[in-house]
């Protein structure tokens, strides 16, 4: 069984995004509505919607939300036109480490600056949900790719990944998660590890639901017992996805997965990437300078709801770092398999469109 769109837009140019609330998750499947750009961008921040893939479909839907808004008030073309760019631009930075949100933001915006300044709003807005669209059916394809040449590196025995790469982080079957599911789906059989991602539980609640959905055994384990597993044998591969990667290859994801690279690296495991090539950003060498997003001290003080520190006490919740690329075996990508991870392959794979 396949795992539900996590993203979608619903109706024409007049519709909304709808989102599967994935704070809800495992407990509940539910659907939200949001017709206008605030509930998208509030979705986005909560993380009702995650995964640097998906919240780039959502912010790139989310910019044809700030069309049909400036069409229900009535706005002027040069006013609707002002009302669109102010309100990519709060997509965009909705969330600072993930760059495929502010490269979709941006991408959907190219559309309409050629367009005469007379434009009116509903016709910006069927311009924009092209690209939207366009942005949403390019990763369906991407994670089946990634898949398909991840799979094909993927070495026998166990594999353990860190926070949620799959269906519900993506527009298709996910990146890493992708890799797994591939792999099995070719008839390969072997043992999933979870760990199960603190302090938002994304491994957990995220990954092992949709390994269950998909028939898939899947092993969660606390964050911390990945050394005592690594030791033991039991895995073959560690394999993450990414939210954005340097020209260098450096790759900032989930918190954790720097620790997990470090101990991949002292077991002799090796540590694989998966991600399409909008999660690259080229513009940037070092790792160093990847912005990460520092999320509320709540998250950690008091996990589900449950207060487990002390009134008083502070918390450190940096939501991503970073794993320098030397500490990385390969990168799997959509176009191919960046191996070793040098500034010379990222750019030999990703240099041509
Ligand atoms: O904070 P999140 O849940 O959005 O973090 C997501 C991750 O770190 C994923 O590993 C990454 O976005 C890759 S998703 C295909």
């Amino acid at each position: 069984m396949s795992v539900p769109a996590s993203v979608q837009w619903v109706g024409g140019v007049d519709g909304h995004v709808e989102l599967i609330d994935q704070t809800l998750l495992p407990a509940r499947l539910e659907r939200l509505a949001c017709r206008d750009v605030d509930t998208v961008i509030e979705a986005i921040t909560s993380l009702r919607v995650r995964g640097a893939p998906a919240i780039g479909i959502a912010g790139g839907y989310g910019v044809v939300v700030a069309a049909d808004e400036a069409r229900r008030r009535h706005l002027a073309a040069e006013a609707a036109r002002a009302h669109v760019l102010a309100r990519a631009e709060s997509l965009a930075s909705a969330r600072p480490t993930a760059v495929n949100l502010r490269w979709a933001v941006e991408r959907v915006l190219r559309t309409i600056e050629g367009l005469p300044e007379a434009t009116p709003a509903v016709s910006l807005g069927e311009v924009l949900l092209a690209e939207a669209r366009a942005i949403h059916d390019e990763d369906r394809q991407l994670c089946e790719a990634i898949g398909r040449h991840g799979a094909a590196v993927l070495p026998s025995g166990g594999v353990l990944t860190h926070c949620n790469t799959g269906g519900l982080a993506t527009g298709g079957a996910g990146t890493a998660l992708a890799v797994i599911t591939t792999a099995w789906e070719q008839g390969r059989r072997f043992e999933v590890f979870a760990d199960e991602t603190r302090p938002l539980l994304q491994g957990a609640r995220l990954t092992a639901w949709e390994l269950v959905q998909r028939g898939i055994p899947v092993t969660v384990l606390v964050d911390a017992a990945a050394a005592h597993l690594m030791k033991s044998g039991r895995v073959a591969a560690v394999i993450v996805g990414a939210d954005r990667i340097t020209a260098c290859g450096d790759t900032a994801n989930k918190i954790g997965t720097y620790g997990l690279a470090v101990l991949a690296a002292a077991h002799g495991v090796p540590f694989f990437v998966a991600a399409p090539s909008s999660t690259f950003d080229l513009a940037i060498d070092s790792g160093d300078d990847i912005p990460i997003e520092e999320r509320p001290p709540r998250e950690v003080t008091h996990p589900l709801g449950v207060q487990a520190a002390p009134d008083g006490a502070a918390a450190f919740n940096p939501a991503f770092d970073v794993t320098p690329a030397h500490l990385i075996k390969a990168i799997v990508t959509e176009r191919g398999v960046i191996e070793p991870v040098t500034s010379k392959n990222v750019a030999m794979i990703l240099g041509t469109p």
